[in-house]
């Protein structure tokens, strides 16, 4: 078993006492819907983040996540991302990468309106997981082709059955190590609509994938940042991609960062409360 350093559990309460300090500075500066004179941002608002619909999707992906949530197999990984705040353990059950890495019923269902409502076609996903939000996006536009990477072989065997057993099948699943097989895959793709960035919350990989995708995002494409607020370094990463040349519109929802490049906005930050 992996011996943790002893500056470790210091460095890790480090960076929960910035989340929490973040957190309560995110408080003071978000607003809903009132503080927002975009038309399109306010639409955005009132159609997707504060839509309430219970779609049906919602109860057939969270009866998944409640029996992964059950489940006390264990899985063995090598993470190869900037770990978990709760654990650094390589082997860990299912429960705990339902608890810890799939997004929350509240996040997934906010992607999942997303996609719905701009029905992007070229989807890619780092960070599978369990598939828990890979399912959610996949179940909002079934027409789209969905790609996501996932390093861990015996997490993404995982997701590969959760596919299955919800009956998904645009989904172009890829096991690997992000940094080695995104080359490849940027040279096959044309351009990309929609991208979900978590997995490997470092600042300079998360700066390094923005970049390449870049290349392939048109002004209709959006980004998704997952925890812009996990650590300093992920803060400074989000910061660094607001003030990007082709970034107009950010939302800063606290767990999630959206993107837009629409070249008719005034390039504005919003920061809302979600
Ligand atoms: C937070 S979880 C993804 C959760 C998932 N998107 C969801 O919401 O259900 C991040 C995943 O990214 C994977 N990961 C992190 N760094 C990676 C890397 N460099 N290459 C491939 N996978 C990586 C981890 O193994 C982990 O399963």
């Amino acid at each position: 078993m992996k011996r943790e350093l002893p500056i470790f559990p210091y460095f890790r309460s480090m960076q929960k006492l910035f989340l929490v300090y973040s957190y309560l500075k995110y408080l003071l500066k978000s607003t809903n819907t009132h503080g927002v004179h975009s038309p399109f941002v306010f639409g955005l608002l009132n159609d997707v983040v504060y839509n309430k619909t219970d779609y049906y999707v919602y109860k057939e992906i969270e009866a998944l996540r409640t029996q992964l949530l059950e489940d006390t197999n264990t899985v063995s990984c090598i993470d190869l991302g900037a770990g978990s705040l709760n654990s650094r353990k390589q082997t860990r059950t299912v429960k705990h990468h339902a608890l810890y890495s799939a997004k929350p019923a509240k996040y997934a269902q906010l992607l999942f309106r997303l996609v719905n409502h701009f029905q992007p076609h070229h989807i890619l996903e780092l960070g599978t997981s369990l598939g828990i939000t890979t399912a959610y996006i996949s179940k909002a536009n079934s027409k789209s082709n969905i790609t996501t990477i996932e390093g861990c072989p015996e997490i993404a065997a995982i997701a590969t059955q959760n596919f299955h057993l919800l009956e998904i099948n645009n989904i172009n699943q890829i096991t690997g190590n992000f940094d080695e097989v995104l080359p490849a895959l940027l040279n096959k793709t044309e351009k990309l609509d929609f991208v979900f960035f978590d997995g490997n919350h470092r600042k300079k990989a998360t700066l390094n994938y923005f970049e390449q995708y870049l290349t392939k995002s048109t002004e209709t494409t959006i980004f998704v940042f997952d925890d812009i607020y996990w650590s300093r370094e992920m803060k400074q990463a989000w910061d660094e991609i607001k003030t990007n040349k082709q970034v107009t519109v950010t939302i800063d929802l606290f767990y999630l960062g959206i993107v837009f490049f629409r070249k008719e906005q005034v390039k504005q930050h919003f920061v809302i409360r979600f």
